[in-house]
């Protein structure tokens, strides 16, 4: 009697660590079409998956075969077979990363009145660290859900950021006020947009909502105009880093950065360290937040990047990027369009 209910405490221990575990698998799966099979099916269990087909099989053979070899080499990041890899990176990135940050910066063009390098020209003592996860400004990783909204959620990462700077108390704030509500030229919901206009209409009407009080639903709804400047966090405007790693740098040693990034080729995957690997810098699709910055023991300089496909993927939903590379775009063209709200010292929210 009483082993049998320590072995079934056991057993139940083992499934709730085996769901918050990641997903491993052994060089012998992959040895033959029928150990490749139960092993699809023991991912699918694992990531409660119900569909099943030979073309999702097929992709998970892909993937599974290119995490072993990519684990396998010297690099200073690791792969794992998530919740995405039953897709293909292309099916990934055009779900998932899919907010045109480069092409309508493009199509905006510079001539707007968001100054550029100003507020921290000057500074020259920059810490040789920062996480501001650390210092209560960071909310856990979100999920966009197969919605073109990083966008919303990068400009709102920055948002929540300085509020919990400037106010001590970290507020979870509304990405689906910014769908709905900000919809014009550049900015269109699930479809992407940037992290300027956020700012600029979270200025112009009187704040941004709280999650709470405005949910995500990951599509666009009809704006719910009640909620303006109710339970709001305002802000003072916005301004553009300069765009080098050390204009990236002098922002986010003092607030969470709004920027984006050309999510590459290994980034679907993704499981843990500093992410050396494939990506242009050209093409920037994909908005992120950059919340730190650090180095390995071994001298490898990352920053800490906050993204929007849940706490699932990554470390717990973040990732580290090489910095302090030769290309003045940085790794992946992610000091290409830091950009950062203003919110000054004396400016009160509303009813928080
Ligand atoms: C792929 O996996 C996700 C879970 O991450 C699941 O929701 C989806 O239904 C799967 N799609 C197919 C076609 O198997
Ligand atoms: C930075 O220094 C320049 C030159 O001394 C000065 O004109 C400018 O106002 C300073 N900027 C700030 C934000 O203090």
């Amino acid at each position: 009697m009483e082993i049998r209910s320590f072995l079934l405490r056991s057993i139940y221990l083992v499934l709730i660590l085996g769901l918050a575990e990641s997903f491993d698998f052994h060089e012998k799966e992959l040895e033959t079409e029928e150990s490749l099979l139960r092993m699809y099916d023991r991912w699918r269990g694992h990531h409660q998956v119900e569909q099943r087909s030979q073309e999702r099989f097929n992709v998970f053979k892909y993937n599974a075969r290119h995490v072993h070899k990519t684990n396998k080499m010297n690099k200073p990041y690791k792969l794992e077979l998530n919740h995405f890899a039953n897709m293909t990176s292309h099916e990934f990135l055009s779900t998932y990363a899919n907010s045109k940050v480069s092409h309508l910066r493009a199509l905006k063009g510079d001539d707007d009145t968001t100054q550029q390098g100003k507020i921290y020209a000057n500074v020259t003592d920059l810490p040789i660290r920062i996480d501001w996860r650390k210092l209560n400004a960071v909310t856990p990783a979100k999920n966009q859900g197969a919605c073109g909204s990083c966008w919303a959620f990068a400009a709102v990462t920055a948002v929540e950021g300085i509020n919990a700077i400037r106010t001590g108390k970290l507020i979870s704030l509304s990405e689906q006020q910014l769908m709905d509500c900000d919809s014009g030229v550049y900015n269109n919901a699930c479809e992407g947009g940037l992290a300027e206009p956020a700012f600029i209409f979270i200025k112009k009407h009187g704040g941004i909502a709280s999650d709470e009080s405005y949910p995500y639903t990951g599509k666009k709804e009809a704006c719910d105009k009640a909620k303006y400047g109710h339970h709001s966090v305002t802000l003072d405007g916005q301004e553009f880093l300069d765009f080098t790693e050390e204009g990236l740098m002098k922002g986010v040693a003092h607030q969470p950065v709004s920027s984006a990034m050309e999510p590459g080729g290994d980034f679907h995957l993704y499981k843990s360290g500093v992410y050396t690997g494939p990506c242009s810098t050209a093409n920037r699709g994909h908005a992120v937040a950059v919340v730190g910055y650090d180095e390995t023991p071994e001298g490898l300089k990352y920053w800490i990047v906050k993204n929007s496909w849940s706490d699932k993927w990554g470390d717990k939903g973040f990732m580290l990027l090489e910095r302090g590379i030769a290309d003045k775009d940085g790794r992946c063209g992610i000091a290409a369009e830091g950009i950062i709200p203003l919110k000054d010292h004396y400016t009160p929210n509303k009813e928080l």
